[in-house]
């Protein structure tokens, strides 16, 4: 009886076909189908052997994520399940890989007899980016096929990466050319075997050299990062891992208690959190669904840090880019940048010279403006300077063709005042890039009080075709991060005069997980910066309010940071010094004794608790305003764009993990100590319920 639709005989072996589109996601149906047949397949006489397979784009992507926590997940057959009857089986079963491989997909193929792949089958073991390790024996059966070292690089890295890169590994037992055909080579192998009566044996009989297992194991521990350390599914996954040494049932075993132990970890709901709000925050809202127009050419202007960056991103995702320049120098200096990011990716290896030829070819310097009739699209990336940027869009608006959509990468003017300088605010919107921006995935989209639906969604669509995360921001100084930073690096500054030195605050934020503290930032981007914006808002600035002049008297005296040698910290020979300097410090003690503050030092606790609360605040006010159309959304902007530990979820997850009387009354007490001004954010918006 062969009453599965994923089952048939050919050449003699019995070939099942997951057949749950799009990507074989392994959940509760799927599992009985696939045990059905291979009862089917073991019983039919007219089948020698089993081959597993999936479709063209997935052998399996894993586990269903909708399933989980649902009752469905636990249901019988769980992968487990399925796992011991394949390896059980007492014919030779083989898995024919292409398209993705990942989690319980690869485990699955794993505790097959034998592996055939597509050369750009992708596989993976993405648990880790969840704050999980594989939970259905992979961390047992990875490193008997592969080694432990080559096991623990697929496994802590998360990434995926093609057959073809795995080839050589013990990983599978062939690996084909894309054009091949992966039934045959796949059938062709389980039939050899069963036809010699030599079934291989299963990964899970292999044994492995226990103290070259422990050793492996402690060399990869030792080699953990800070940020690795701080979040426990990391050496969660090296206990694991240490366990392929005992007898597979005891290891899996062992396996299995880890990985519960993981799932309800504050680590892996948070990073749930993010996964699930990187894809909220993709979607337009109602008000403004709308089809987005066709983009094909992009024209960058300014040819500097930022529009290079651009470019190379446009350049990548196979669009014609034309880039304008003012000057000859500055052109050249931009193509110049260009050129050595493709020739150091090559040199790298990590593209063909071939794809980054190819890219450089649709690239079209240029100084003139009427060029910008070709472009669908315009991204402005000239100085930040209001003036400067609305001439550029006047220049725009006489050169681009109508029905052009018009971007500028401005970090905190007024969208609306740049519109104003065409005759097309509807087609204008704010497109905020990272730095690097070929690098950084977060899009900031800046919607403009006159800015159309279609044309949010082209800077939507736009964001997905170059590979980031857009998201959508209303018109408000800042956006949604930099209005947050500033509000964390301005409570960081008050903590400096309350008794705080910088290397307290970076290093206890650092402590937490966040890449860099806000005064080694500031080194980093040069104080210039900030310094020039608090010139100009100066005159506009309420003498009432909580004012630090640190940074004001570290550039008066030349301290522009990194660039200059000195700023908050020194730099010996390019290196931050660990301890700020006598001179520093006694700046910060002027600026206490100023304000009357008597100096006390903070805990690296209490520094990070007022950094979160300051950025909840922000965050309560920004939401109320609708600058952020989402809570989570925020979080996705921290995580992204500012460093922020992504396993601790981003300030709304850490402000939903709090308790909200006590939330309220630290925020007053913020609020007392940040003074005259500030503004306290109500939390009704941020916290469900
Ligand atoms: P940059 O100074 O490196 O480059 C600006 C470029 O614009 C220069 O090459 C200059 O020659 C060119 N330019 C100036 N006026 C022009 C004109 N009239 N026509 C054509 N080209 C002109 O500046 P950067 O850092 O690339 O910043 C550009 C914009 O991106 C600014 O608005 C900035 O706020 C924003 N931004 C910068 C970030 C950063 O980290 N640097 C991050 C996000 C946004």
């Amino acid at each position: 009886m062969r009453p599965m639709s994923l089952y048939r005989i050919q050449d003699g072996v019995a070939v099942i076909t997951l057949d749950h589109p799009p990507v074989n996601s392994l959940n509760h149906a799927l599992r009985q189908r696939i045990v059905q047949a291979l009862d089917a397949a073991e019983a039919d006489p007219a089948a020698c052997a089993l081959v597993l397979t999936g479709q063209d784009k997935a052998f399996s992507a894993g586990a269903d994520v909708s399933e989980v926590g649902t009752p469905a997940q636990l249901a019988e057959p769980i992968l487990l399940t399925v796992l011991a009857r394949v390896a059980a089986c007492r014919k030779p079963v083989v898995a024919a890989l292409s398209g993705v491989a990942l989690g319980g997909g690869l485990e699955l193929a794993m505790t097959c007899h034998g592996r055939v792949a597509r050369a750009s089958a992708q596989v993976g073991l993405p648990e880790i980016l969840l704050g999980l390790i594989p939970g259905a024996t992979g961390t047992q059966l990875l490193p008997r096929l592969v080694g432990v070292p080559k096991a623990l690089d697929m496994m802590l890295s998360g990434q995926a990466q093609s057959a073809r890169a795995w080839a050589d590994s013990g990983l599978f037992d062939r690996v084909i050319d894309d054009g091949a055909d992966l039934l045959v080579a796949a059938c062709a192998l389980a039939r050899g075997w069963a036809e010699a009566g030599a079934r291989p044996a299963s990964p899970r009989e292999r044994t492995l050299d226990a103290a070259q297992v422990a050793a492996e194991v402690h060399a990869a521990r030792q080699r953990l990062t800070a940020r690795q350390r701080l979040q426990p599914a990391y050496a969660a996954l090296l206990d694991a891992v240490a366990g392929c040494a005992l007898p597979f049932e005891e290891g899996a075993r062992q396996e299995r208690a880890v990985f519960l132990q993981l799932v309800p970890s504050r680590a892996a709901q948070a990073l749930r959190h993010q996964f699930k709000a990187e894809r909220e925050a993709t979607k337009l809202p109602a008000d403004v669904q709308a089809d987005p127009r066709p983009v094909q050419t992009v024209a960058v202007i300014g040819a500097g840090t930022m529009g290079a960056g651009i470019a190379i991103c446009a350049l990548d995702a196979g669009l014609k880019v034309l880039l304008l320049e003012q000057n000859d120098e500055a052109l050249a200096r931009g193509q110049q940048r260009i050129r050595e990011h493709y020739s150091g990716r090559v040199a790298a290896g990590k593209m063909p010279a071939a794809v980054a030829e190819a890219a450089q070819s649709r690239l079209t310097p240029t100084l003139d403006w009427p060029a910008l009739a070709h472009a669908d699209l315009v991204i402005e990336a000239v100085f930040e300077d209001l003036a400067v940027k609305q001439a550029v869009f006047r220049q725009i608006d006489a050169h681009a063709r109508p029905g052009a959509v018009l971007a500028t990468n401005t970090s905190y003017l007024d969208i609306d005042q740049i519109a104003q300088a065409t005759a097309r605010p509807q087609d204008v919107l704010g497109l905020h890039f990272f730095s690097p921006a070929n690098v950084m995935k977060l899009l900031e989209v800046v919607r403009g009080a006159r800015t159309a639906p279609d044309v949010l969604a082209t800077g939507m669509a736009l964001g997905k075709t170059l590979k980031k995360l857009p998201v959508l921001c209303g018109n408000a100084f800042g956006f949604i991060g930099n209005r947050i930073y500033n509000a964390y690096r301005k409570q960081c500054e008050f903590m400096l005069e309350d008794g705080a030195w910088p290397e307290d605050v970076d290093n206890a934020l650092t402590g937490m997980g966040f890449a860099m503290g806000p005064f080694a930032v500031a080194d980093l981007s040069g104080l210039d910066i900030a310094w020039r914006m608090r010139q100009a808002q100066a005159a506009t600035r309420d003498p009432r309010e909580r004012y630090v002049p640190i940074l004001d008297r570290l550039c008066e005296q030349g301290r522009l940071g990194r660039k200059t040698g000195a700023g908050y910290y020194t730099y010996a020979d390019g290196k931050q010094s660990p301890h700020t300097d006598a001179t520093v410090r006694r700046l910060i003690e002027e600026a206490s004794a100023a304000r009357g503050i008597t100096r006390q030092p903070l805990s690296a606790e209490a520094i990070c608790r007022r950094a979160l609360l300051a950025m909840v605040n922000e965050a309560a006010l920004l939401l109320a305003e609708g600058v952020a159309a989402r809570a989570s959304d925020i979080d996705v902007v921290l995580v992204q764009g500012y460093g922020f530990p992504r396993w601790e979820g981003g300030p709304v997850f850490w402000a939903r993990q709090q308790d909200r009387a006590g939330l309220e009354r630290e925020l007053r007490e913020l609020a007392e100590r940040s003074g005259y001004g500030w503004r306290l954010g109500n939390l009704d918006t941020l916290l469900p319920g």
